[in-house]
């Protein structure tokens, strides 16, 4: 929904913190008002020549602090409808350590889970499905893509693929894969779980709601049942600016090396 101008805009006259070049005063001036709340996030900004009119300034002036703000993160641009305060994207924890699903992570933020299935279906596996779900040669794979969102800021991309022994009909999965397994005895027990660095390519940045290139993760997690049998193979999509892994480290067994005992 497009949110109207805000009222600070109907000031008159509008008077800029004084100090440098113009554009950067107005760019305080916005600023200001966003972080004290006269500006909410989601309100659209006026367009570049109202705004111009009403501050007094050129329309380069406008456009030259509007662009060092959506720089900076304080406001987003949508092509054909307007400048918007962005909305504050409140970052995730995820521990390293625990064997945790999408919805238990999200739960205990209080945050809802929402997912929009990409796809679900019983097809023939890849060789890499068969090599790393060691899969015989008469059993399917079932995948499972969904974009996992809190509200309405997507958050990542999973697609996650099973043995068709296991899953036979993912569309029995309704919300939570892993309390579908739960249910069935199949909860991964132990899982491995490589992260990388990427950059996102046109499908997952406009799945993710960001722009093409911007930073995320790549996770691949390999999970196990308690008879060592290979579960879920997931390669998952997060986005960078959302998401925060955490890990607990520990002293290991290797005893400190002072200066004078090395
Ligand atoms: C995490 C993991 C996935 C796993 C998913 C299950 O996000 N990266 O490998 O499939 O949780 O989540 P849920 O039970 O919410 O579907």
């Amino acid at each position: 929904m497009v949110e109207s101008s805000p009222n600070i805009f109907a000031e008159d006259p509008v008077v800029l913190p004084p100090g440098g070049p113009l554009y950067l005063q107005l760019k305080r001036w916005i600023e200001d008002a966003v972080h004290s709340g006269a500006i909410k996030p989601g309100e659209a900004l006026p367009s570049e020549r109202d705004l111009a009119i009403k501050v007094d300034v050129s329309r380069v002036t406008v456009r030259k602090a509007v662009q060092h703000l959506v720089r900076d993160g304080v406001l987003i641009q949508r092509h054909g409808s307007g400048t918007f305060v962005a909305l504050p994207h409140q970052r995730v924890e995820q521990s390293l350590s625990q064997l945790t699903s999408f919805t238990e992570d999200m739960a205990r933020r209080g945050m809802a889970v929402r997912s929009i299935w990409l796809d679900r279906g019983v097809y023939a596996p890849s060789p890499e499905e068969t090599i790393v779900l060691g899969l015989s040669s008469t059993e399917g794979v079932a995948r499972i893509s969904r974009l996992r969102l809190t509200g309405d800021t997507p958050l990542a991309v999973e697609r996650a693929s099973l043995s068709s022994r296991i899953l036979p009909d993912p569309e029995q999965v309704s919300s939570s894969l892993y309390t579908h397994l739960e249910k069935a005895g199949n909860r991964p027990v132990r899982a491995i779980q490589r992260i990388r660095a990427a950059n996102l390519g046109e499908d997952d940045a406009k799945l993710l709601d960001v722009a093409v290139g911007s930073a995320g993760l790549n996770i691949e997690r390999i999970s196990y049942l308690a008879s060592g049998r290979v579960i879920e193979f997931t390669r998952s999509i997060y986005r960078g600016d959302t998401y925060d892994f955490v890990a607990e480290l520990r002293l290991g067994d290797q005893p400190i090396l002072t200066g004078s005992q090395k």
